[in-house]
């Protein structure tokens, strides 16, 4: 019995050495050497670096940056990087009963959504006070992880397009990471403009 619990302990101590089991990944990687922050923020040398990533293969941009027109088509307005629909933008000028009645979604400038929904507007993600300046990490996590608005229990759903449901699917980690890069993009102060309900009610209401 003893000898089974000696080499019970021996093992894991060994694998404790070479693969760290019982490691706590929530902390910070004090005193770390580069290599292991590089496994543990996915290959980056640092979380914000690993958000960043993530942020650009995953397209937040797409919707969250305002765009300016071009000869080659729209681009990212990089003054206005992630900071949502610019406040005094205005709709673009469509016959919104007849959208919610066809069922299309339509946009300008994709930061601004037009739909059977009634009309969304992508969100400021930088760390403004504006934007996500006042969120915890945890407040983050539950926007993304539940579909709710300003990551708040009792908000209400969060609109289409915002992909919450695919985004969601990311690791904690990734999310946290995500999280900490939008903490180190420059502050952008734009209230973005509060969400519509449709003209139309839908049937049944
Ligand atoms: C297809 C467009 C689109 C893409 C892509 C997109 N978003 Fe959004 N997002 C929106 C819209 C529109 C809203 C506003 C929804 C609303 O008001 O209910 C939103 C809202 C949010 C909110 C909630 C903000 C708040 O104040 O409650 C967060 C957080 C967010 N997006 C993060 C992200 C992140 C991170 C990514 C990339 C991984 C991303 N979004 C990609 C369109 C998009």
């Amino acid at each position: 019995m003893k000898r089974n619990l000696f080499i019970l302990f021996f093992t894991c101590a060994v694998s404790f050495a070479f693969f760290q089991c019982g490691q706590d990944t929530s902390k910070p990687a004090v005193n770390a050497d580069s290599t292991q922050t590089a496994a543990r923020y996915g290959g980056y040398e640092s979380q914000a670096k690993w958000g960043e990533h993530l942020v650009s293969y995953s397209g937040c941009t797409d919707c969250h940056t305002p765009k300016k027109m071009t000869d080659h088509g729209p681009v990212d307005d990089s003054s206005m990087f992630l900071a949502g629909h610019p406040a005094k933008m205005p709709l673009p000028d469509v016959d919104r009963k007849e959208i919610e009645k066809k069922g299309l979604g339509v946009t300008r400038g994709l930061t601004e959504w037009i739909g059977p929904w009634g009309v969304s507007f992508a969100a400021n993600l930088t760390p403004d006070s504006t934007g996500i300046g006042r969120w915890t990490e945890d407040q983050f996590l539950f926007a993304i992880k539940n579909g709710k608005y300003k990551g708040l229990p009792d908000s209400r759903p969060l609109l289409p397009p915002m992909p919450w449901q695919g985004i969601k699917q990311m690791t904690d980690e990734e999310l946290k990471a995500v999280f900490a890069y939008l903490k180190t993009v420059r502050p952008v102060n734009n209230v973005v403009p509060a969400a519509m309900p449709p003209l139309s009610a839908p049937p049944g209401r």
